[in-house]
């Protein structure tokens, strides 16, 4: 029998081996045959000590980077309270003050808390249909999401999401659910007032290619919705909380949404999503009509609490459409150089790129050159840096993904 070194801070298994060897870790990723073993800014580090730039922010999570001080002394103070978690049987001060943060910078009044983007999508797509049937019956509760659209992996949030390959293996999905192109005309057929409870939209489809929604097209929508009594739901777990240089991605288009989905960067890489709700939805929501366990700790809100404050801050997301602006600019300014690539789409710290050749294999070359990048389908490169990220950072990052173009 093997007994375990429990007070050893030497592994078991040296990590380099460990990452070799087949794991038990259920096979639906694909890691490279590397571990990480710790992060430090913009930087990721593996069991050699091989640093990485990171252009991935654990899937546009850490949006502060890696060893971020504030977001480390936040996790220490929640901690030394003894209070990780207490469930929502109880009210807690760091979920109410970060309700009021949430909700002082949004023109939403009510939030619900949950432990994912899946999770908050599906919690949005309940409170739209509780909604629904109070004003039309339960004939109005069918959900509307749009092609290219990405919102999750559950049931009624993968009917939701347009990637074939994601879905066909688990059918039947969640009924109820319908996927139409992106187009204004196909939306005034779509949206019947008297059966579809809500729209889902991602103001940039992010997993779909980097689509950039236009405004113009978002405003349309709004006066369609508000017309048929259709509610709005904007899937913002990508791209809000600061990606686009942008509290929220909305803004830009200058609505009020009745829904909006939150997680990924939200509580610093803890996991933790969030609905904001109007009050309209808000006040058909009644006790038990949803819940979660988890969602809305004390530990993870008041991380959460300090990773908002340090996202809504104006010089961060100043700094995102500035320097946003000159990623976007020096890519296209790549595409011309290298020829090597088709389109390049995006905004602040948000990018995509379409090659000429499988993104994953740039993605391979860009790691062994020691950049972090993503793909988003077989054909778009993905660029997510940390919003921390500097001009420089990006410079070098930039350079090392023009040699991986091969
Ligand atoms: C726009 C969008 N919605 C929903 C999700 C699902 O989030 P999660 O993986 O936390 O369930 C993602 C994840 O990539 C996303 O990008």
């Amino acid at each position: 029998m093997t007994v375990l070194p429990v007070h050893s801070s030497e592994p078991i298994v040296p990590a380099a081996d460990a990452a070799a060897r087949p794991s038990p870790l259920l096979g639906v990723y694909r890691q490279p045959p590397m571990e990480l073993v710790r992060g430090a800014g913009v930087e990721l580090f593996d069991a050699d000590d091989r640093a990485y730039l990171d252009f991935t922010s654990g899937i546009g999570v850490n949006a502060l980077g890696y060893a971020d001080a504030g977001v480390a002394a936040a996790m220490r103070e929640a901690l030394d309270t003894g209070l990780v978690h207490t469930s929502n049987l109880f009210y807690t001060a760091p979920a109410r003050r970060l309700a009021d943060a949430l909700v002082s910078r949004a023109p939403l009044p009510s939030v619900f808390f949950c432990n994912s983007g899946a999770e908050a999508n599906e919690g949005a797509f309940k409170f739209a249909r509780r909604w629904a049937r109070d004003l039309g019956g339960p004939a109005k509760h069918e959900i509307v999401a749009l092609r290219g659209g990405f919102h999750g992996r559950l049931f009624a949030s993968l009917a939701a999401t347009d990637r074939p390959h994601y879905r066909a293996p688990f059918r039947p999905l969640a009924g109820g659910v319908t996927i139409v192109e992106r187009e204004m005309r196909v939306l005034e057929r779509a949206l019947d007032a008297e059966t579809v409870a809500a729209v889902i939209v991602e103001p940039v489809q992010g997993e779909g290619g980097v689509r950039v929604i236009d405004p113009e097209f978002l405003r349309d929508l709004r006066a369609l919705t508000q017309e048929r009594r259709v509610a709005l739901i904007l899937d913002e777990i990508q791209c809000g909380l600061g990606r686009t240089g942008y509290f929220f991605a909305f803004e830009r288009a200058g609505i009020v949404p009745d829904l909006v989905t939150l997680a990924k960067p939200l509580a610093g890489g803890l996991p933790m999503g969030a609905v904001l709700l109007s009050a309209e939805i808000a006040s058909a929501m009644k006790p038990g009509d949803h819940g979660t366990t988890f969602g809305g700790g004390p530990l993870v809100a008041s991380v959460a609490l300090h990773v908002v404050e340090r996202l809504a801050d104006p010089e961060l997301l100043a700094h995102v459409r500035e320097d946003g602006a000159w990623l976007g600019a020096e890519l296209a300014a790549m595409a011309e150089r290298t020829q090597r690539i088709r389109a390049v789409r995006g905004i602040g710290y948000m990018w995509g790129i379409d090659v000429m050749q499988p993104a994953a294999d740039v993605v391979t070359r860009a790691r062994e050159a020691g950049l972090l990048i993503l793909t988003a389908g077989e054909f778009t490169v993905r660029i997510l840096p940390p919003l921390v990220a500097t001009r420089d950072d990006l410079a070098r990052g930039l350079a090392i993904l023009e040699g991986a173009l091969g």
